[in-house]
């Protein structure tokens, strides 16, 4: 029984998928997105990375059944994923779906997982929710106002001044809404946001998947850590289609930093995605006051 769930799963998986690059024909940009179908493995790492289901490493040791566990748990991760991104609910790797997680997007999780815990729950049954209300206004998780920066690595693609110029901007823009105030920090200080270029494995225990799929993640106050993919084709004036506009990411990746979690509107900077060649520069109502 638990075996034909799984092939009926695949099945329809790799329906939706053969449907997936039929449809994005019609989008040439997207036609080479998809060209890397994913595997069952990579939606459920996925859906792991982003919070919708249990990592192993936050699983009890000692627990046994593990294909079983992913099966059963892998059909409400996928309406947990639905219900968050306003898609169909159905539980099943539709097009619209598989399409949804092919957008290139942060790296950080949009459920957060409280240990022992699971997800969050409101007093509502069956509905899951994110503890995302935030106001500057109530809370600073930094306890300071004046906040440093500086940077740590860079890559040949994005030169300092321009890396520099950009990330002023978009300190400014958060500036302007928030109680923060920014600076560089002076040379031998240590920075409250430290923001870098990296590849790969490079410490923190969230690899970098190099081109496509994510392009930033960043860290909740006080850890501050802002870190970029460096293998992503970064704009730093208009992006062009097959460029990410590094303003945008910038802004979006200080939102983490001063504490904001994922927005689900999607014209908001802290929204997940961000495809190539999309500028979204300016700070919305959501970013701002959320409540
Ligand atoms: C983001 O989510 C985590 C976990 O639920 C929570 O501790 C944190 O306060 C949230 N941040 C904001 C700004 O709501
Ligand atoms: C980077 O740009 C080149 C074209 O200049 C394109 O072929 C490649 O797919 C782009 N990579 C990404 C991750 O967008
Ligand atoms: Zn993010
Ligand atoms: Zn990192």
């Amino acid at each position: 029984m638990a075996q034909l769930n799984l092939c009926s799963l695949l099945l329809v998986a790799s329906f939706a998928l053969v449907l997936a690059i039929h449809l994005s024909a019609a989008h040439p940009r997207k036609l080479m997105k998809s060209t890397k179908i994913p595997s069952l493995n990579e939606v459920k790492g996925y859906l792991q990375a982003h919070g919708y289901m249990e990592r192993p490493e936050d699983r009890p040791t000692g627990t046994s059944g593990d294909s079983l566990m992913i099966e059963s748990s892998l059909k409400p991760a996928i309406r947990m994923y639905q219900e968050w991104n306003h898609l169909e609910v159905t539980g099943k790797l539709n097009s619209e779906t598989i399409a949804r997680m092919m957008t290139p997007r942060c790296g950080m999780p949009d459920i957060i997982r409280i240990p022992d815990k699971g997800v969050h729950h409101e007093s509502k049954p069956g509905k899951f929710h994110v503890v995302a209300h935030y106001s500057f206004k109530n809370m600073n998780p930094w306890s300071q106002r004046q906040l440093t920066s500086n940077f740590m690595s860079t890559i040949p693609s994005v030169p300092i001044r321009d890396l520099r110029a950009i990330c002023t901007r978009a300190f400014q823009h958060w500036a302007a809404v928030s109680p923060f105030r920014f600076r560089e920090a002076r040379q031998g200080e240590v920075a409250n946001i430290k923001i870098g270029f990296y590849t790969r494995d490079h410490g923190d225990g969230y690899p970098i998947d190099g081109p496509g799929h994510t392009w930033a993640h960043a860290f909740a106050p006080r850890d501050g850590r802002l870190h970029c993919d460096g293998s992503e084709n970064w704009s730093i004036s208009t992006p062009t289609t097959y460029q990410t506009d590094l303003e945008s990411v910038t802004l979006h990746e200080i939102g983490h930093t001063l504490g904001l979690n994922h927005s689900q509107d999607p014209d908001a900077v802290m929204y997940a995605y961000l495809n190539a060649g999309v500028t979204k520069r300016q700070l919305q109502q959501d970013d701002i006051t959320r409540d």
